[in-house]
C-alpha cells in the first residue's frame, strides 16, 4: 500500500460501498456507453433513427478486439480460410438460399395504439383473443412480412433492378465454397470464415444493440463429409462456448438451447444456441447449425453449376455438408459489457477480460507537475509500445482511477514523487482496487505476467 490516493477511494458517507452487483437495468449500460464514447444514438441531433446505433471511440476499439479474437480462433488454425464477400449479391441467390420465400415473420399491428407485434413472439392467448397486450385494442390478422432490404441496382427503380442487402454473410461462402477450396488447395473437411454486416428489416428491433437492423455477424462455415458432419457439429458446439468463455464470460451465465422440431430453421437438421442470460431473459448469442447439403445443394441446382467436391484419394464426387457457426459481432460486445458490467452502491466499473478491453493501462501523474508529467510521459511511451494504454491528468486521482473503472482498463499506473527518488511506481487493479508497488523497469513484464495469468 501507498500514501497514493487511498483517501480518495473511500466512499463518501452518504454512498456505503456494499457487495458488487450485476447490470439489472439496461438503461444504465445505455448511460454508461453514451457518457464514456462507446455507443451512441445514430444521427442524435436529428433525434436519432430507431434501432440504429454508432460505436464511438471505445465501443470501435472494444469491437475490433472481438472481432479480432474471433478471426484468430479461426484463421489461425490450418483447416479455415477467411473471405470478404460482397453484401450486394445476385438476386437468385435469395430465391435458392429460400429467403425470398421464407425470410418472413407474422406480423399483427394493434389497430388502435398502433403498437406491432411479432404474432409468434405473443402469447397464444393474447393472440387468439386478438386483443393488443398494451391497450386492449382490436389487433389485425397476421401478414407475413419479409425481413430483407431492398434496393435498387443502376438507375431504373423497377421489378428487374431489385437486389438486396444480404441478411446473413453465409451465402457469400457458399457460393464461394469452390473458389476457395481449388484456390487454397484445402481437402474437406475445411472451413471459410468471413465477418461481415447483414441487414434484417426487424419488425421489433430492440434492447440496446442486441436486435437491430444493420449488424456484424462473425460466420463460420465448416464443409464436412456426410456422415461425418453429427460428430462436427459436436466439437464445433464445444469450441464456440469455450471461446465465449475464454472472453471472461461467466459459465453461469452461458447456455446451450436446443432447437426443437417447430424452431428449426428450413435448412437444420440440428441447432443449438448459445444463450446469454440478460437483465432481460436468456437470449440468443450464437447458433451452430447442421445445415446438410441443403445450400450448396440450393446453389447448384439454382444456377446450373455443379458444386461438387472431388475426393482424390477416394476418388468420389459428393457434395459436403455443413456445420455453420454464426455469431453476432455486436450482440458478443453487448454480452461483454453486460457481464462485466459491477456496481457497489458507490463504484461503477467493467470487468472486462483484458484482451477485450479498449485500453489495458492508464498511466498518471499523481499531481499536474512538471516533473511528474516528464517521468509519466516516459512510462507511458513505453508502455505504450507493448499495450493499448492511455494518460490523464484531470480531476484527482481518486476521479481518474473510477474514469478509468467505468471503461474497463484493467491497470492504472501512478507515478508520484517517491517515483522519482526510488524509481517504483503505484499499480492500482481495477478489480480489487489493490494497490502494488513495482519498479517502473519491470512494470511492462509485471503487466504482461498479469495478463498471461489473468482469471478475471
Ligand atoms: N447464417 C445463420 C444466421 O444468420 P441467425 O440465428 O439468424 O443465423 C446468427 O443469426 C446470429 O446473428 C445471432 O445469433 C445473433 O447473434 C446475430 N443476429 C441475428 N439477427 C440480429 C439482429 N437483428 N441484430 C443483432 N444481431 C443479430
Amino acid at each position: 500500500m501507498t500514501e497514493n490516493a487511498e483517501k480518495e477511494q473511500s466512499p463518501s458517507p452518504q454512498k456505503l460501498a456494499g457487495p458488487a452487483q450485476d447490470l439489472k437495468d439496461m438503461a444504465d449500460l445505455v448511460s454508461l456507453c453514451k457518457r464514456r464514447g462507446f455507443v451512441f444514438p445514430s444521427s442524435e441531433v436529428y433525434g436519432g433513427i430507431n434501432a440504429c446505433w454508432d460505436y464511438g471511440p471505445l465501443g470501435i476499439e472494444l469491437k475490433r478486439n472481438v472481432k479480432e479474437r474471433w478471426w484468430r480462433a479461426m484463421i489461425d488454425r490450418e483447416d479455415i480460410e477467411g473471405v470478404d464477400a460482397a453484401i450486394l449479391m445476385h438476386p437468385r441467390v435469395w430465391e435458392a438460399s429460400g429467403h425470398v420465400a421464407g425470410f418472413v415473420d407474422p406480423l399483427v399491428d394493434c389497430k388502435k395504439c398502433k403498437s406491432r407485434f411479432r404474432a409468434d413472439k405473443l402469447d397464444a392467448a393474447v393472440l387468439a383473443s386478438k386483443k393488443c397486450p398494451e391497450c386492449g385494442g382490436e389487433l389485425t390478422e397476421p401478414r407475413q412480412f419479409n425481413l430483407m432490404f431492398k434496393t435498387h441496382m443502376g438507375p431504373l427503380e423497377d421489378t428487374a433492378s431489385v437486389v438486396y442487402l444480404r441478411p446473413e454473410t453465409a451465402q457469400g461462402i457458399y457460393v464461394n465454397f469452390l473458389n476457395v477450396q481449388q484456390s487454397a488447395r484445402q481437402k474437406v473437411p475445411f472451413g471459410i470464415a468471413q465477418i461481415g454486416k447483414a441487414f434484417r428489416n426487424e419488425i421489433t428491433p430492440g434492447n440496446f444493440i442486441f436486435r437491430t437492423r444493420e449488424f456484424e455477424q462473425m460466420e463460420m462455415q465448416f464443409f464436412v463429409k456426410p456422415g461425418s458432419d453429427v460428430e462436427w457439429f459436436e466439437k464445433w458446439k464445444q469450441t464456440r462456448i469455450q471461446w465465449h468463455l475464454d472472453n471472461g464470460i461467466r459459465k453461469a451465465k452461458l447456455r446451450f438451447h436446443e432447437h426443437g422440431p417447430g424452431e428449426l430453421a428450413h435448412y437444420a437438421k440440428a441447432a443449438f444456441d448459445i444463450e446469454y442470460e440478460f437483465p432481460f431473459g436468456w437470449q440468443e448469442l450464437e447458433g451452430i447449425h447442421n445445415r446438410t447439403d441443403f445450400d450448396l445443394g440450393r446453389h447448384q441446382q439454382f444456377s446450373g453449376k455443379k458444386l461438387e467436391y472431388f475426393d482424390e484419394e477416394a476418388k468420389e464426387r459428393f457434395l459436403p455438408y455443413i456445420v455453420e457457426t454464426s455469431a453476432g459481432c455486436d450482440r458478443t460486445l453487448l454480452v461483454a459489457l453486460v457481464d462485466a458490467y459491477r456496481f457497489d452502491g458507490d463504484r461503477t466499473w467493467l470487468s472486462l477480460h483484458p484482451t477485450l478491453a479498449p485500453y489495458k493501462v492508464a498511466i498518471y501523474p499523481l499531481m499536474k507537475k512538471p516533473e511528474l508529467r516528464e517521468y509519466t510521459d516516459k512510462v507511458y511511451m513505453d508502455v505504450k509500445k507493448r499495450f493499448r494504454a492511455t494518460t490523464d491528468e484531470a480531476g484527482s486521482i481518486g476521479k481518474r482511477y473510477r474514469r478509468q473503472d467505468e471503461i474497463g482498463t484493467p491497470f492504472g499506473v501512478t507515478i508520484d514523487y517517491d517515483t522519482l527518488s526510488n524509481h517504483t511506481v503505484t499499480v492500482r487493479h481495477r478489480d480489487s482496487m489493490a494497490q502494488e508497488r513495482v519498479s517502473s523497469e519491470n512494470l511492462v513484464r509485471y503487466i504482461e505476467e498479469k495478463f498471461e495469468k489473468w482469471n478475471g
